[in-house]
């Protein structure tokens, strides 16, 4: 794929039909763009637990519409009820870590609980599918503009050399709407004229860090270099990271940070060699029910096939190679927990906070 593409959002409804929600299958990137459609709550539900779409932000929208999807499906009056708390389950059910997801269906949950005219249903869970959509966008938006701020010291320290992030898995515009969030303050520091170079974790066994982040930050003409999971240390130890910045699928009420698998490592080297490890979330990625996220955070795992077969591009086919003994038994932990006193500062859409109880709370007091 050596032309730049032109789409640069991960989720929309088609503008001839609204009935059909439209997304990047993300799972054929960086080697083809497919767009799929999604014309059934079902086809939402499967598009998440199948990786389609993938990212705390994107999973929340996608549900969200999966519901709206469901509204229009909704066939009598009299069963709806239980109808909506299935659709609401299940979809729940298809990823349990990214709290985006949950905290996406349970505000349409309420909406159809208050409304019982169908078509009023419809049109108004599809607003708020909508509105959930643009707030995410907005929100990394934000995110971008806060993160740029929090860079200027280490801009100004590198004197017109470029500042050396790294980052881990996907946190990019495709995870996210638009924008993305660990991302939003590269593009943002890009758009500004810093010069910038992000070190991209390849985030094993599924590479979204080497499929989508590089596909991403080409595409957006910044200079980056994918590296193999366990180079990142090597790299602090030898002056060669400025500073690290990633997402959240969960963050609990005091700052532990749930991630795709690896994120922890990453910090502990971070913090053995001095250097800033920055999380970047929207609220929606916060479960304030929670605090302690090693013992509270429900970890996916996920099926051992991807950790013993890789995908690729041969001979202009995406194909998948067997890469350990076919008898060997693997296992799929999708996120870990990075516990708060490793993250140096949280970047939300209402401003940089630490990772602490007291600190969150004074930028989302209602919480
Ligand atoms: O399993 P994935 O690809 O959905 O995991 C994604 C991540 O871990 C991202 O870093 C996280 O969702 C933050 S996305 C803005």
């Amino acid at each position: 794929m050596k032309n730049k593409v032109k789409v640069q959002q991960s989720i929309w409804i088609n503008p001839e039909n609204s009935k059909i929600v439209e997304i990047i299958d993300q799972r054929f990137l960086p080697h083809q763009l497919v767009i799929e459609q999604l014309k059934s709550w079902k086809d939402s539900e499967v598009a998440i637990r199948e990786m389609q779409v993938r990212g705390a932000p994107l999973i929340g929208v996608t549900a969200a519409y999966g519901m709206y999807l469901a509204c229009v499906e909704a066939k009598a009056h009299a069963k709806s009820d239980s109808f909506f708390l299935e659709v609401a389950i299940t979809l729940k059910a298809s990823r349990p870590t990214a709290v985006n997801l949950a905290w996406a269906v349970d505000r349409q949950l309420k909406l159809i609980n208050n409304l019982k005219n169908r078509e009023e249903l419809i049109s108004t869970s599809l607003k708020l599918a909508q509105q959930i959509s643009d707030e995410e966008v907005n929100n990394s938006a934000k995110i971008g503009q806060h993160g740029l701020a929090l860079l200027q010291p280490l801009i100004e320290k590198k004197n017109g050399e470029p500042l050396n992030i790294l980052t881990h898995c996907n946190a990019g515009w495709l995870a996210c709407v638009k924008h993305g969030t660990a991302t939003a303050p590269m593009y943002a520091a890009h758009r500004a004229g810093v010069p910038v170079h992000v070190w991209v974790d390849e985030t094993r066994p599924r590479n979204q860090g080497a499929r989508l982040t590089a596909w991403e930050l080409s595409q957006a003409g910044i200079p980056h270099t994918v590296i193999p999971d366990n180079t990142g240390g090597h790299l602090m130890q030898h002056g060669l990271v400025d500073c690290c910045i990633v997402g959240s699928d969960r963050t609990t009420r005091k700052g532990d940070v749930a991630n795709k698998i690896g994120t922890y490592l990453k910090a502990l080297a971070a913090q053995d060699n001095g250097i800033p490890f920055y999380v970047a979330l929207p609220a929606s990625t916060f479960d304030w029910e929670i605090r302690d996220g090693v013992k509270e955070i429900p970890i996916e795992e996920r099926n051992s096939e991807e950790v013993k077969f890789i995908q690729g591009l041969y001979e202009k086919n995406i194909i998948k190679v067997l890469i350990s003994p076919p008898e060997s038994p693997a296992i799929n932990y999708g996120f870990d927990v990075t516990p708060a006193h490793l993250v140096t500062r949280l970047i939300t859409e209402r401003g940089v906070c630490q990772a602490n109880e007291t600190s969150i709370h004074e930028l989302f007091p209602e919480y």
